[in-house]
């Protein structure tokens, strides 16, 4: 088939490129002339693993091109894919739809035969009715569908996301549209992985239903990794319990200092806006935001406590940047509140990333940035993994050691065993682990025929104001 994406972006290089991997011509459009001309000599703009010899190959066989000629592309095209941006509003975190409706206008103008044109972009629910509004305002000769097809794809495991998905779905009720669907996605079908056709607006709800859904499994994890830390319990093993229940499932039970990245924290903030829109109120979502924008904090004060309680004056070195490994972007990265409360707490921060530091020095300010993980924890106070790249996970243990100044290591990945950090002479403090410098809990005084606890307990809310109210549980029978 003859497909253009508008939007040569993380979502639309991705689709893009592995549309024409699976044999149909695709011209990818994008307005930056910059990114085009990169393109065009195989530079990829962005950091995701595979897909730049997917571009080049494809490149190579004339099955993809690159164009800043909208007009062209979809003049020519049997499908026509919007994957343009559709970034949170700063005032309001509304997802702002501009780029999405201009490029509306501009395939309508080029409209010629019928044509199917697909939200592959994070749009809220209803954006599809917009787009077909705007078309038909444009173009009421124009013979064309528009069907919503939202994209699954995890940053540093995008192709494999596009190429081999749980779930392909499409939302229209046309059945033309649906028939050139089906043909777009022939391979899935193939290889009978399953492909859900349901109602447009259906489609756009299960893209931010997955989301919060994901967002909130963690969310929970984490809760669960700080009960943990006060009971004596490991975070690990009580994740890999609850996995082995088929209804639960392993994934998204990892716990961390946080999610990040540019989908859960937009999406999750634009579904409580569709939300408000229409009186209903998602408390669990809205929980989920503020308990992980607090944890993101929270992480800071771990660090403070795990440096003897002050960090004035200290270098502490934060390995890993962006927002999970194996991507470089940052955006909404937990390190960068972890860095910015370090620094307002009077430490000198130190970071290193294999991929993220041109993005972190747009970000974070006086941050000494290493070449190597060795480089930044020499003579530092402590070590803060931050994100668990591989070759952040396989560190010389004792290399390390030996250029620190004090060894303690806060690993918010528990990308290593305590009794190995601490077999290397490190103090190791975790995320849902106690640890023998933190003991396991503050265990019951039996008190009369009561037994009073008294718990930390983190409520959503700045980090700092952390309560600690005891609980007086009476013993019954
Ligand atoms: C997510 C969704 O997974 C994807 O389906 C959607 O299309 C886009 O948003 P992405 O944001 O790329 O993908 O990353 P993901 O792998 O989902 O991780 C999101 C955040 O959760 C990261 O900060 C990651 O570190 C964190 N995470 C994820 C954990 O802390 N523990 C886990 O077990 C999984």
């Amino acid at each position: 088939m003859k497909i253009s994406v508008i939007g040569s972006g993380y979502v639309g290089l991705v689709t893009g490129a592995c549309l024409s991997d699976w044999g149909h011509h695709v011209v990818c459009v994008d307005r930056d002339a910059e990114k085009i001309a990169s393109l065009n000599t195989g530079v990829i703009p962005i950091y995701e693993p595979e897909l730049e010899i997917l571009v080049r190959e494809n490149a190579a066989k004339g099955r993809l091109t690159f164009t800043r000629n909208l007009a062209d592309a979809v003049s020519d095209s049997d499908v026509v894919f919007i994957a343009v941006g559709t970034p949170p509003r700063p005032a309001d975190g509304e997802a702002d739809l501009s780029y999405v409706y201009d490029a509306a206008r501009e395939i309508a103008g080029a409209l010629r035969g019928y044509t199917v044109i697909v939200d592959k972009s994070t749009v809220p629910i209803g954006t599809g009715d917009v787009v077909e509004h705007i078309v038909s305002l444009a173009r009421p000769d124009a013979d064309f569908s528009v069907v919503s097809n939202p994209e699954f794809l995890r940053e540093g495991s995008a192709i494999a996301d596009f190429t081999r998905p749980d779930r392909v779905v499409i939302g229209t009720e046309e059945p033309r549209a649906r028939a050139a669907m089906l043909e777009v996605y022939e391979r899935v079908e193939a290889a009978g992985l399953p492909i859900l056709v349901t109602k447009r607006r259906t489609a756009e709800l299960i893209k931010y239903t997955a989301n919060a859904f994901l967002a909130t499994k963690l969310t929970f994890i984490n809760e669960m990794a700080d009960l943990c830390e006060h009971v004596g319990a490991d975070i690990d093993d009580v994740a890999q319990g609850v996995g082995l229940d088929t209804r639960i499932g392993d994934k998204f039970l990892k716990a961390g200092p946080g999610y990040g990245g540019s989908c859960f924290p937009k999406d999750t903030l634009a579904l409580l806006r569709t939300a408000q829109d229409h009186g209903v109120a998602l408390r669990l979502v809205e929980d989920t935001v503020s308990v992980n924008e607090a944890r993101k904090r929270r992480m800071a004060l771990k660090v403070i406590d795990a440096a003897g309680g002050s960090v004035t004056g200290k270098t502490i070195a934060v390995l890993g940047l962006t927002f999970k490994a194996n991507t470089d972007d940052m955006r909404a990265s937990p390190s960068i509140p972890l860095v910015e409360l370090l620094q307002r707490a009077g430490a000198h921060v130190r970071a290193y990333d294999p991929e993220g530091m041109d993005q972190a020095r747009m970000l974070m300010e006086d941050v000494e940035f290493s070449t190597g993980p060795y480089e930044c924890a020499a003579n530092a106070d402590a070590v803060v993994l931050m994100t668990d790249w591989h070759e952040l996970t396989q560190l010389d243990l004792d290399r390390l050691h030996g250029v620190m100044r004090s060894p303690a290591f806060i690993d918010l990945r528990n990308a290593y065993a305590p009794e190995l950090l601490e077999a290397h002479g490190f103090t190791a403090i975790g995320i849902g682990r106690s640890s023998k410098s933190h003991p396991d809990s503050l265990s019951p005084e039996p008190v009369g025929d009561t037994v009073e606890f008294k718990t930390l307990s983190a409520r959503p809310g700045p980090a700092e104001a952390m309560v600690e109210p005891s609980v007086r549980l009476v013993s019954v029978g």
